[in-house]
This record gives structure tokens, C-alpha cells and sequence, in this order.
């Protein structure tokens, strides 16, 4: 079958490298009921162009059927998430505004788990969050919050209402966008002319040498390296002249760019990290085909280590309905005859199952009260903050298990 053009440059020059099988929707749990009825499935598949070197999504979902009002996602719920969106805050606040009125502006707010903390720097701080019943949480705390995509018409408008924007910011959205060339018209619509986009998602080269197959979902429709993104950025008009790499969700990068124009200087840290993703293989075909080669053997060694467990009679659980979960257990089949449960601390997921496997998702609570021998962290980006908050279940003598970059009890 030949593969479809590249979502970016349209070239037919996108090179499919890891098929991932028939998949859910990553966030979509099931209840009692929808369990009897069929599931949205797509191909979960990922291919890498050689010509603007852009890892995407071969098939993409609709993004109305992913952010709605019964999202499941609250960004709130992880204490290393707010320490970490409270230090990026505060870099916002002491080194990139630069004007009291300006209005700065967060795409995929979300419940505010940033915006909250920029609106102590700026009174002029709106967030743009179409998952409804998210953003309403956020108008709770007094924030501002627009309730739809982000759009080239809305950018417009929210320039003519509230001014153009010192800093736009966004935490995990820009890989969810799908159109990012209307993306780029709504930077330039919103930004001043001096302003700043800050933009952090996760970064390919640490998805590559970690083997983190589990970050490839129907939301993230691209996997960014700071080459693919800085060309992606230049033909637009725009300009990255700064890249910092961060530890969260497993390895991400922040990205910070200006208008081509602008009077920023582009620092040294842009040209050093595309010459490591080079001396990487990021840019050719091969890095991807060995990426996916060690996927597959990571997968059979979970297979192998969960089985050999059963075998033995031991009690195993999953630990986080993670959307990252939905990839893990769907790909490597593994579903209710292995794990008891998933147990996570989102209110909203109790009593749901887990998308294509059927998992029942309990809460926390339900862990702690008759621990299992083994419990299997689908969120191995939190995994340190989840044994460290545990540490009752070690001494009951029950073990953790990972997956990543090969399955292992911790
Ligand atoms: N920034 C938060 C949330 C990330 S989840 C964090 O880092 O934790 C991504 C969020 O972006 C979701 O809440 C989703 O509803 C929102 N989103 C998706 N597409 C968007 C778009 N085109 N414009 C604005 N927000 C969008
Ligand atoms: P994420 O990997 O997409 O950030 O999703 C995190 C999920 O993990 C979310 O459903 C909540 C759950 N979770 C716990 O249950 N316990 C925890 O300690 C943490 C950090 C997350
Ligand atoms: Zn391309």
C-alpha cells in the first residue's frame, strides 16, 4: 500500500516505520454498557519524513472525537507536573515578559494547572481550552478561559479583544495539533511583535533511545525534534532561539521561538541539539527501523515477564489508567486474565474500563486495602513519584514492574 503524503511538507517522501496494531481511542474509557457495543478503532501507525524529517501519525483522528466535554485528562493530577509548571512559571515571569498589559495567552490549559500560576505575573493571562469540562475547572480557580481550538479566526479575535500577545505558551498541545500550518497563522496572529512562544512536548530522540513506544497515541500526532520543528517554524515566518531539554513525561523538550525578525539572538543550545539528533541517525530512515525492531522485542519481553508470573500464581495489577496504558496493554495484548485491575486516582475513571482491553479501573484505595504480589506502572513516566508515595506496598513485600526501555521488576 503506499503510504500518504507528509502532513507537513506533502511530499511523498514519508517513510512508515512501526505499526502499532488496531487501537482505541487512548482516553476513551469504557462503562458497563459501552462494553457491549463496538469501539472506535484506527490504525496506530508512525512514519518518518525524509525530506522535512517530521515523525507523525499516519492516520489521524479527529481531534473533536479527543477533546470534548467529558475529556479525561486533568493535568492537575500529578504533584511533579505542578512543582515542574510552577518553575516554568516562574522563568516566564522573571526573564520573558516585558510588559504589565500585554496579554499572555495558554493554549491547552486545560484545569489551569499553569494559567494559575501565570495569572500571578499577568492579570491579562487567557487560556485556550476546547475539552469543556476542563476548562471549567479553570474558570473555578478566576481564570480566564476561552473554550475552543485554537484557530487562525480566533487568534484574530482575541488580538482585536484583549491586544497581542507578549508570550504564548503551551504544555503537551502543540503535538496535538494537526494542522500545524494554520497553527502558524495563529502565532502570527497573536504574537507581538517581540512576543515569545514557549512550547514543551515530548522529544523524539528520548522516545527513540528509550524505546517509549508508549507515547505514540491518537493525540500525539507529531513527535518533534527540535530539526524537524525548527524548519517547521522557518517556513513560517517564526524562529526558535532557544531549546532546553526537561525531564517530564519521560523526557520532553521546551522550545522557545520569536518571530523570524525579532531582535532575540538564536542561542547556541538550537545548533547543538540538532547536531546530537544528527550524530543520532534522526535524520535518515534507518534510526527509526531499528526504534522499531527493539519496540517489538520489548514488547515480548513484558509478555514474557507478566506470563512467567501467572505461571507462577502471583496477583498483578496495573498501577495509572494512563493513556499511555491503552497503548501497552492493546498492543501487547494484555487485558482482565492478567491484570486484576487498574487502579489510578482520577475520579472520573472509577467504574470505567480500560479502551479494547476491558480492564475494570478502581481507585487507589482499593490497592492499599488488599495489596497484589506485583503492580505493573502503565505510567512509567511517573514511576518515581508513584514508588516513592507507595512505599507501604514494598514493605507489605509487593513489588513494581516497568516496561521501559525492557520489562523488569524495579
Ligand atoms: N497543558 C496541559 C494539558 C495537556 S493535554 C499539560 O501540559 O498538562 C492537551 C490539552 O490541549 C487538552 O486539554 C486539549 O483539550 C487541549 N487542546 C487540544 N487541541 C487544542 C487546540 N487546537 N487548541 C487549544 N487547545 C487544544
Ligand atoms: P499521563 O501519563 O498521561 O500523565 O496520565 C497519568 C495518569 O496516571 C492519570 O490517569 C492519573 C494516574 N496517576 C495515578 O494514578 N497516580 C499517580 O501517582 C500519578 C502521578 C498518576
Ligand atoms: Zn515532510
Amino acid at each position: 500500500m503506499p503510504s500518504k503524503p507528509c502532513r507537513i511538507c506533502g511530499d511523498d517522501t514519508l517513510h512508515p516505520f512501526l505499526d502499532l496494531g488496531e487501537m482505541p481511542i487512548a482516553n476513551a474509557f469504557l462503562t458497563a454498557d459501552q462494553l457491549r457495543q463496538p469501539e472506535y478503532k484506527f490504525r496506530l501507525r508512525t512514519g518518518f519524513c525524509s525530506h522535512c524529517l517530521m515523525v507523525q501519525l499516519i492516520d489521524v483522528v479527529d481531534p473533536k472525537m479527543l477533546f470534548h466535554d467529558h475529556y479525561a485528562y486533568y493535568s492537575s493530577i500529578s504533584r511533579v507536573m505542578d512543582r515542574h509548571f510552577a518553575g516554568l512559571a516562574e522563568l516566564i515571569g522573571e526573564s520573558l515578559l516585558y510588559d504589565r498589559e500585554l496579554p499572555l495567552y495558554e493554549i491547552g490549559s486545560n484545569d489551569g494547572i499553569l494559567l494559575e500560576k501565570l495569572a500571578r505575573w499577568n492579570p491579562n493571562a487567557v487560556g485556550i481550552e476546547p475539552s469543556t469540562n476542563v476548562a471549567e475547572v479553570a474558570r473555578n480557580k478566576g481564570l480566564t478561559v476561552v473554550g475552543e481550538f485554537l484557530t487562525p479566526a480566533l487568534a484574530n479575535e482575541l488580538a482585536a479583544k484583549y491586544g497581542r500577545a507578549q508570550l504564548v505558551v503551551g504544555g503537551n498541545v502543540l503535538c496535538h495539533i494537526p494542522d500545524l500550518k494554520e497553527l502558524a497563522k495563529s502565532l502570527d496572529g497573536l504574537l507581538d511583535e517581540e512576543g515569545v512562544f514557549v512550547f514543551e512536548d515530548p522529544y523524539l530522540l528520548e522516545i527513540v533511545t528509550q524505546l517509549a513506544y508508549d507515547q505514540i497515541y491518537d493525540e500525539h500526532v507529531y513527535y518533534f525534534s527540535v530539526s524537524s520543528l525548527s524548519r517547521l517554524f522557518e517556513s513560517h515566518g517564526l524562529r526558535l532561539f532557544r531549546v532546553q531539554p526537561i525531564p517530564v513525561h519521560g523526557g520532553s523538550m521546551r522550545v522557545f521561538g520569536c518571530r523570524a525578525g525579532s531582535r532575540r539572538p538564536t542561542e547556541s543550545s538550537v545548533g547543538d541539539q540538532i547536531e546530537l539528533e544528527q550524530e543520532n541517525g534522526l535524520g535518515a530512515p534507518e534510526a527509526y527501523t531499528v526504534f522499531a525492531e527493539r519496540v517489538a522485542q520489548s514488547r515480548q519481553s513484558l509478555i514474557d515477564l507478566l506470563g512467567n508470573l501467572k505461571r507462577e500464581g502471583k496477583r498483578l495489577i496495573g498501577y495509572a489508567a494512563a493513556s499511555k496504558a491503552t497503548v501497552i496493554l492493546n498492543y501487547c495484548g494484555i487485558g482482565p486474565e492478567t491484570l486484576e485491575y487498574v487502579c489510578d486516582t482520577t475520579p472520573t475513571k472509577h467504574g470505567l474500563f480500560t479502551p479494547g482491553t476491558h480492564v475494570p479501573i478502581v481507585p487507589i484505595e482499593t490497592f492499599a486495602a488488599d495489596y497484589p504480589d506485583y503492580a505493573f506502572v502503565l505510567a512509567w513516566n511517573h514511576l518515581k513519584e508513584i514508588v516513592e508515595k507507595e512505599s507501604a506496598f514494598a514493605s507489605h513485600g509487593g513489588k513494581f514492574i516497568t516496561h521501559i526501555p525492557t520489562a523488569r521488576v524495579v
